[in-house]
């Protein structure tokens, strides 16, 4: 693999973001009423689509699991949006802030900032006294991981948050009939996250090839369960109490879904052919991401 020159890929970064970047403050509006018949996400992604209990569900019933799925993955994004933006800092602080590189790794914390707000309103909008977020392990297992993760295992791990998030908004996006609100905030997380994938993935690339052998299993080890971990929390199960379900049985029947299997395999299927590229995923711990159902 041949590496890129980081200050040419920051530089140009940097000129992208001068030229597009959003306030979604004053970009979507906040104020707009929501048509209860539209989903917030493709039908055939709300995680128990096609089940028993979906045959029973109203349309009304449906849609309102779709807006709160939207929620709980904004609120979950929102939560690994604020370790990546303390990986982000800690990085920052024993390199030369005039580099570009740098300049856009503190501008990337700044589109991340307003990604999180936009996240936290969103939620409240679609889901109005929500608060999804991750299991209280994971809460924990995450103030030890942002305080002190670096180098590859950082950078992929955060690829794997923004780039299975990204799958799914890029769809939602290009999806006719959904919820207008919600295709506006993917379309502003959408367009400032594929810089951010541009900068993680030249990261990764470059450390990875300066790890010893023994260095790289711990990177891939670290990689591998932060990723599990992220993805089993994007969709907080409170989400089934909220429209009236039985939790456990729904989180029973939304665990067998053949089509959450799928729609999982498929959010991680571009990032993980990345991270076997870049040799991330590979040796004893490539087994884990298969039983994890992240790689088919
Ligand atoms: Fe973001
Ligand atoms: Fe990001």
């Amino acid at each position: 693999m041949t590496l890129v020159d980081r200050e040419q890929v920051a530089s140009r970064l940097l000129r992208s973001s001068a030229k597009l970047s959003y306030d979604p403050e004053t970009e979507l509006d906040w104020d707009a009423d929501l048509d209860p018949t539209l989903f917030a996400i493709p039908e055939q992604r709300v995680s128990l689509y096609g089940t028993p209990l979906w045959e029973r569900m109203s349309h009304e019933q449906r849609v309102q699991l779709s807006w709160h799925e939207f929620a709980s993955t904004a609120s979950v994004g929102l939560w690994f949006e604020l370790i990546l933006m303390q990986g982000l800092l800690r990085y920052a602080y024993d390199q030369d802030p005039h580099s570009a590189h740098i300049q856009y790794c503190l501008t990337e914390i700044g589109d991340e900032t307003r990604h999180s707000v936009m996240f936290a309103r969103a939620a409240q909008k679609l889901a109005p006294g929500s608060r999804y977020r991750p299991p209280r392990l994971t809460h924990e297992l995450g103030r030890f991981y942002k305080t002190l993760a670096a180098g590859p295992a950082l950078f992929a791990s955060v690829l794997v948050a923004e780039e299975t998030l990204d799958r799914l908004q890029r769809e939602s996006l290009s999806t006719p009939g959904l919820l207008p609100f919600a295709q506006d905030v993917c379309r502003i997380h959408v367009t400032e996250e594929a810089r951010h994938v541009a900068y993680a993935r030249t990261a990764v690339e470059r450390q990875v090839a300066r790890l010893s052998r023994r260095q790289l299993e711990w990177h891939r080890a670290q990689c591998v369960v932060t990723s599990v971990f992220v993805v089993a929390a994007f969709r907080d199960p409170a989400v089934y109490t909220a429209v009236g379900l039985d939790k456990d049985e729904a989180v029973r029947q939304a665990r067998a879904n053949p089509y959450t299997r799928e729609t999982r395999r498929w959010m991680a299927e571009r990032v993980t052919g990345f991270l076997a590229d870049a040799g991330m995923i590979s040796g004893p711990t490539s087994a884990l991401w298969r039983r994890a159902g992240l790689v088919a």
